[in-house]
Parts: C-alpha cells; sequence; structure tokens
C-alpha cells in the first residue's frame, strides 16, 4: 500500500491554531494530508543547541507528524540566508535585493543533507515522497545519493525566473541541475515550467523532450499544476462568519456604516507590492475626490521574516506611506487607510472578504496567490465584489474575469478601483459566476489528486495551459501519445506496477471535481 509521505520546511502542527499558519502551502499541504493520511517531516519551525540526529514521529488522527529544530546557525544560513536572502528575491526576479554569501549556500545544503539522513530512516520502500517550495531544492538529489529509489516529487510554489536571471545566482547550474532528481516537478503556471526548463538546458546542458528533461542518468517531468482552495469550505466559512458577525468582522465594518470596503490580505513581504498598492489608492482618492469619505482600504499584513533587513525596511515603509497619504487625505471623521499588522483567523479574513466591495491583489510577482481566490470564494452570489488582480499573479493565467492590472503602473492600479466600485451589478455577476466556476473546478482536491495521480503513475497530463474557467480534463487512461507515459518507469522498482491503494481512490474521487463547469 502506498503510503504518502510530505516534506516541507515548515511543518504545521494541529495544535498550534489556524491564526498562525494560513500561509497557502500549510492549508493545501494539511487538507491533503488529512484526507489521504501519512507522513508530514520538516522543520518544527524552532531552534535548540545542538542539530537532532533522529526524530520522534507523533500521530495526529490520519496523519504522522516528524519535525526537527534547527540550531540557530542553521536558522541563520539555510532559512533566513540562502532560502529567504537569495533564493526569494531571485525566484521573484528581484536580482537587485538577492544577497548571496557561501556560508548561506553551505548552510543551506547542509539542513538538506540532514533532512535526508533524519527522514531515510522513516521511510519505507512504497512511500511516495513529496516535497514542497524553495528551501528543498537539493532534497531529492541527496535522497538519490544515499539510494533512496522511491518516487519523488516535487512541487514549486513560488514562481521561476527565466534562466538569464536564475543564471545570476552562483552555483546555479549545480542547484538546478539537481532537479532532475525528481520524477514530477510541478509549477504554478506554463511560465514556470518553461523558465525551469530553459534554465536547466542553458545552465546545465540538460535535454529537453516536450516536457520532459534528461540530466545525466536522470528524467523528470515538469508540469504546471495550478494550486486552489477548499472553496465550498471558505463559502461557508464566510457566510457563518458574516451571520454571525464575529468580533473582527463587527468591529471592522460597523463604523463603516454605508462606506464601501477595498480589502488587502498579504503577509508583509515585498513581493506583494504593499507600498505600492497604498500608494495607488492615494493616487485613486486623488484623482477621483468624489470618493472622499466615501470608500476605506483595508491592508491587513501578518509580519513575516522579520529578522530579514528587507522585511524590515518594508515594515517601515508601509506605515510612512500609510501615514502620509492618511494625513493628506484624511478628514477628521474618516482615515481612508488601515494598515493592520497582525494575523487573523481564516473565520475573521473570510467575513471580512465578504463585506469588501472589491478585492485589491497586487503582488509584483507570486507563485499563484490564494487570497484571490478566497476572495472571490467569499462572495455574496446576489451581490458579489469585484476583484483587482496584478497580471503578474500566478492566479491571473486562471482568473482572466478579474479587473488584470499591472501593480507597477499606479495610475492603471487607481482607474481599476474606480471602475470597480463603479461596476455594475451585471458585470459583476457575470464575472464573478466565471471565476466562481474557475476556483471550484480547480479546488484543492483537483491540485492534490491531479499531482498525486500523477506522481503515482496514473496519468501524466500531455500540455501545460490550464485556459481561464477551462481546466483541461484528466485522462481516464494512461495509455495515447509519448507525454501520458508515467514518470520513471525506468529505474524505479514500484513504479511500473500499476497504481493501487490510496492514489487510485484519490484519483477516482477526483473526476467528479475535475473541469467540467468553468
Ligand atoms: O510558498 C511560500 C512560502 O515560503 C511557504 O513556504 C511558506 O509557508 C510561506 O511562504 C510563509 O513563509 P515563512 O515560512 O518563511 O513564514
Amino acid at each position: 500500500m502506498m503510503r504518502l509521505v510530505v516534506v516541507s520546511n515548515r511543518v504545521t502542527m494541529p495544535e498550534r491554531g489556524e491564526k498562525v499558519a494560513a500561509g497557502g502551502l500549510a492549508v493545501a499541504l494539511r487538507s491533503a494530508l488529512e484526507e489521504h493520511g501519512g507522513l508530514w517531516f520538516g522543520w518544527s519551525g524552532a531552534t535548540k543547541a545542538e542539530p537532532a540526529s533522529s526524530v520522534e514521529p507523533v500521530r495526529h488522527g490520519k496523519v504522522t507528524y516528524a519535525v526537527t529544530d534547527l540550531t540557530e546557525a542553521e536558522r541563520q544560513s539555510y532559512y533566513l540566508g540562502f532560502a529567504n536572502r537569495a533564493l526569494w528575491p531571485l525566484m521573484h526576479y528581484r536580482l537587485g535585493l538577492t544577497e548571496f554569501t557561501r556560508t548561506d549556500y553551505a548552510g543551506y545544503l547542509g539542513v538538506n543533507r540532514r533532512f535526508a539522513r533524519l527522514l531515510i530512516p522513516l521511510l519505507k520502500p512504497d512511500d511516495i515522497i513529496w516535497i514542497h517550495d524553495y528551501h528543498l531544492i537539493p532534497l531529492a538529489a541527496e535522497l538519490r545519493r544515499r539510494g533512496v529509489t522511491n518516487r519523488i516529487g516535487y512541487f514549486h510554489h513560488i514562481p521561476w525566473p527565466p534562466a538569464e536571471v536564475f543564471g545570476a545566482l552562483p552555483f546555479s547550474a549545480t542547484l538546478i541541475s539537481t532537479m532532475a532528481a525528481y520524477d514530477l516537478i510541478g509549477m504554478q503556471t506554463p511560465n514556470d515550467v518553461a523558465n525551469l526548463i530553459g534554465g536547466m538546458v542553458a545552465l546545465c546542458g540538460a535535454q529537453r523532450d516536450g516536457n520532459r528533461v534528461r540530466s545525466g542518468q536522470r528524467k523528470a517531468v515538469v508540469q504546471a499544476f495550478p494550486i486552489g482552495i477548499d472553496v465550498e469550505a471558505f463559502r461557508k466559512l464566510a457566510v457563518a462568519s458574516v451571520r454571525a458577525a464575529t468580533q473582527p468582522v463587527r468591529a471592522t465594518t460597523a463604523p463603516l456604516g454605508s462606506r464601501k470596503l477595498v480589502i488587502g490580505v498579504d503577509r508583509l513581504d515585498y513581493s506583494k507590492g504593499i507600498v505600492q498598492r497604498l500608494e495607488a489608492f492615494g493616487t485613486f482618492l486623488r484623482n477621483h475626490p468624489e470618493h472622499r469619505g466615501e470608500v476605506g482600504l483595508l491592508q491587513i499584513a501578518p509580519p513575516s521574516r522579520t529578522d530579514v533587513p528587507e522585511y524590515v525596511e518594508l515594515d517601515r515603509m508601509s506605515d510612512e506611506v500609510a501615514g502620509r497619504l492618511n494625513a493628506a487625505l484624511g478628514e477628521f471623521d474618516w482615515t481612508p487607510i488601515r494598515v493592520v499588522k497582525k494575523a487573523y483567523s481564516r473565520s475573521a479574513l473570510s467575513g471580512l472578504y465578504r463585506r469588501a466591495q472589491v478585492g485589491l491583489v497586487t503582488p509584483m510577482r507570486d507563485g499563484m496567490n490564494l487570497v484571490a481566490k478566497e476572495y472571490v470564494a467569499a462572495q455574496n452570489p446576489d451581490d458579489p465584489g469585484v476583484l483587482i488582480l496584478s497580471r503578474f499573479a500566478g492566479a491571473a493565467q486562471q482568473l482572466g474575469e478579474a479587473l488584470i492590472v499591472n501593480p507597477f503602473d499606479t495610475h492603471e492600479v487607481a482607474e481599476a478601483i474606480r471602475t470597480a466600485l463603479a461596476m455594475p451589478k451585471s458585470e459583476r455577476l457575470r464575472r464573478f459566476e466565471r471565476l466562481y466556476a474557475t476556483i471550484s473546478s480547480t479546488d484543492i482536491a483537483w491540485w492534490t489528486s491531479r499531482y498525486l495521480a500523477a506522481l503515482s503513475g496514473l496519468d501524466i497530463p500531455s500540455g501545460d495551459v490550464v485556459p481561464p474557467g477551462r481546466p483541461k480534463p484528466l485522462r481516464s487512461t494512461r495509455k495515447s501519445g509519448a507525454d501520458s507515459k508515467p514518470a520513471r518507469l525506468d529505474t524505479l522498482p514500484q513504479a511500473s506496477r500499476p497504481a493501487h491503494g490510496k492514489f487510485a481512490s484519490v484519483r477516482a474521487k477526483a473526476l467528479p471535481n475535475a473541469p467540467s463547469a468553468g
């Protein structure tokens, strides 16, 4: 019986409460594992003096958690250093912010090696291993080096930049070549797929054959699997939150009276375009003074990676810009912008989304952006709000009925806010219905089952494009062209057997969800 083993940098244990986690990745992985059961391995989020030499798995329901602490030096070099000062800005096309040191890189490789050593004793021969995110790029290579032959998949939750950008990173050729140790590499969008394959070809001489890429003895399939949310659960949460008028929703919305609300919700991260968004809201109020006193922007921005200097600077700048705009544009009884730097429960957020006439989601670059999908899911279908979405969020490739904007163009974003607030109900309904159909047909169950079916050999879908509102249907058989062959049948002992056990049922369950609407 195949067991799912998920590996991610951060593991959220169930008892830690939902407020803290709330990144798209954490929510998605928890729902995948709670449904299928399995093992979740990664960093506890804590540090201790000595590196652990083994981990003690703990079972909660169907999921077994195996977490390890890092030393403070590892947290500095692996997490804050290489992952978040080198890879994060680089992957978000921000070469100017990229800080590389050899010490950080050595720490990053060291933690990946240690994760491999700690994970191996927990593995069974038929396990299917699913590794997540940029912190763990070389983990499969480390596992292979130690003789692991299981199927190993990777999902990259953030953008992957073109070779010209990625290649600026010292050791980029070595790092990108380790991707070939995976059997299936999932990316958010076709653009990311093209960039990764292009990078492997350009930087380490890999050979490309459609969506397969060969480097040395190994061949990986690279495919887009746009991540989704649990639409139905989030919709219900929003209805319940508004009905119960929970404290944050009541306290935020009661003083608004008939005023309109524009909402932004993001980790306090420079990739999210928060400062540019505040400026755009100021420009909107300057250019359209008739809206002053009638609408407010609520920006919820829980602090993130506060030990990284660029994040400290962003914290300062967002306060400064909001303060300046409020002083210039506010009235004694009206504050145009509120920036709240704390995390709220998902229930409170869902209620606020439903109350807001406009969802302002304008990252400068983003892998997918699940806030965009959550905003749509939370809307009242009889009187929906309008989503304004950056063209540089992966979600824009699916959600074409949003008002799509260039976040670098303050004037364009300001005009989109005006258009959204004035949009007739008939047009809001038309756009909402199509957006909702898209997020429902590519929800989190669809994402998980489509990826796991592909990784476990049931189905490697061919082609990458998931057109807005009309995702590609799953194939019902594994035959047909070369592209539909399962990943790496050659060297993996269990892979040539027909898929069986859990992931067969995963796929069967996925079919009704899969993409007819849209
Ligand atoms: O996918 C983006 C990501 O880095 C996730 O790994 C993580 O859950 C989220 O952003 C929040 O980041 P951090 O774990 O650094 O707080």
